[in-house]
């Protein structure tokens, strides 16, 4: 790109259909908001100077703006008295006139690409224009505004819906509401309009009508695809663009080299990242930053969010957030991994698993029906069946630490803080509440003791007292008949 380009993006708008106590640029679709996706847009086309026009929940809306880059500049559109006014008050904000272009965008147009953008200004450069608009042709054009050519050809107008006559009203080809402008164009442009119109509001499209009469050259840059220039109005229309903006990403991801067996049942945010040959099976939702090596396989029904997955892992109905699974390590089936979950490689954490704030070490296994939570375990050490790491004194938390080797057996309780040493073993039903040294095997079981007739004693009257008082009196009986009384 040659001039420089200042991007004014448009978020005043009070999003009322949306009904919601969220600003509607800030709902999501594909893991980002919506002004995410179109300050991505305006940034991945090269341009560093921005400024958004922010108006309803400006609070929500500044914000999270600046969370997102804090280089935007905001410009308080205080009533949102049309587009032209939301312009005006933009540049007012600039330290200085703009020279060169300025592209206005919307915030509410989330399939916008960065591609399109640049061809787009590419285009509006070359042609030495003083306005290009990016225009789209419509099976139903209702509510745009339209392009109005004359026997040319060239464009000479914008007409809005609301100001249409009859026969404008049958034109297919509407203003996206994306344009570029000559800056200086622009500024000496928006001094002049007014709002004589049916809205009463400043239209920034009537500077188009203006260039025309000054006989400067104006024109469209026709988008065959449609989706990037439809807004979000409300959440039907957030549907319908979320699943679009999905389809194009699983496409994406299946021209890169991924198996997606069912691309309809699966979602995957913008900012995911998948290796080549990883499959992808059907009910599978990849959310946030999560990574995915190559060659790993993920589902059915998992849901990743944050998680960083290794080549060759195997990931089957788990539920995981801001974890790290190694390579070649399998979860699953019905595991849970809560945030600070680390699974080295060739690690194993099985059915009905739930982990959090833990370290499982190489080749570490925590197979069956455990929690393991504020810990460390060794490498090659195994966690045996129904293991609860008692992390929590109902005050504090503490961790527990098992080394290198281990071998706990099933149902065991880990009263934390606690050390198991490397190579330590533990018997089955132990609940071990003093720190085991390398080597050593942790019996804390007391003998069994039967306490006869307790039952009748304390639960007199009960089901049980009946049922054990006729067993006994059956096998008494028996008895009797064996020794032939
Ligand atoms: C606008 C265009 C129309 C185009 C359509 C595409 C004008 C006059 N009309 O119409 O030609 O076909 O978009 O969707 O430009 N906004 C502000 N401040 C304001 C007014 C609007 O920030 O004072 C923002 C809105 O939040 C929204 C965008 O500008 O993101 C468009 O506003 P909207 O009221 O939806 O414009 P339309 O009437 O649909
Ligand atoms: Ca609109």
């Amino acid at each position: 790109m040659s001039d420089h380009v200042t991007a004014v993006v448009l978020a005043a708008g009070a999003g009322t259909r949306m009904k919601s106590a969220k600003a509607k640029v800030l709902h999501e679709i594909g893991g980002r908001s919506m002004v995410a996706h179109a300050l991505a847009a305006v940034s991945g086309a090269g341009i560093s100077s921005t400024v958004a026009v922010i108006g309803h929940d400006r609070e929500q809306v500044s914000t999270h703006i600046i969370s997102l880059d804090p280089a935007v500049v905001l410009a308080v559109q205080e009533q949102q008295n049309g587009t032209g006014h939301a312009v005006q008050v933009a540049l007012a904000a600039l330290p200085s006139a703009p020279t060169g272009t300025v592209l206005v965008t919307y915030a509410d147009v989330p399939l916008l690409t960065a591609e399109t953008l640049t061809a787009f200004l590419a285009e509006h450069a070359a042609s030495g224009r003083a306005v290009t608009i990016l225009t789209a042709e419509l099976d139903d054009p209702t509510g745009y505004g339209r392009i109005i050519r004359d026997t040319s050809g060239a464009v000479i107008a914008i007409r809005e819906h609301k100001d249409a006559s009859e026969d404008e009203l049958q034109i297919p080809e509407v203003n996206s509401g994306i344009l570029a402008l000559d800056a200086a164009f622009l500024t000496d442009a928006l001094a002049g309009l007014r709002t004589d119109n049916a809205q009463g509001e400043v239209y920034l499209t009537d500077v188009i009508g203006i260039a025309a009469d000054r006989g400067l050259p104006v024109g469209a840059h026709v988008l065959e695809d449609v989706w990037q220039t439809e807004g979000v109005n409300d959440r039907s229309q957030l549907a319908r663009l979320g699943a679009e903006l999905n389809r194009r990403v699983t496409e994406h991801w299946m021209r890169e080299g991924v198996t997606i067996v069912d691309p309809a049942t699966t979602w995957i945010d913008s900012a995911v990242t998948i290796g080549p040959d990883t499959t992808i099976l059907p009910g599978t939702q990849l959310l946030g930053a999560t990574t995915i090596a190559a060659s790993a396989t993920i589902g059915p029904d998992t849901t990743l969010r944050n998680v960083e997955v290794g080549e060759g892992a195997t990931v089957i109905r788990t539920h995981g957030s801001d974890a790290v699974i190694g390579a070649n390590a399998t979860v699953g089936p019905f595991s849970y991994l809560r945030p600070g979950t680390e699974l080295g490689t060739k690690g194993k954490i099985g059915a009905f698993v739930e982990t959090k704030n833990a370290r499982i070490g190489d080749s570490a296994k925590v197979p069956h029906l455990s929690y393991v939570g504020d810990a460390e375990i060794g490498e090659g050490s195994n966690i045996g069946a129904g293991t609860i790491f008692a992390n929590y004194d109902g005050v504090n938390k503490h961790r527990t630490t098992v080394g290198k080797h281990a071998r706990t057996s099933s149902n065991n309780t880990f009263v934390a803080p606690i050390t198991i040493g490397d190579g330590a073993f533990t018997a089955a039903g132990t609940t071990i509440r003093n720190d085991v040294p390398a080597g050593a095997l942790a019996v804390g079981n007391t003998e069994q003791r039967n306490i006869e007739g307790w039952v009748a004693a304390k639960r007199p009257e009960t089901p049980s007292a009946r049922a054990a008082a006729q067993s006994k009196q059956e096998s008494q009986e028996t008895h009797a008949q064996e020794n032939g009384e």
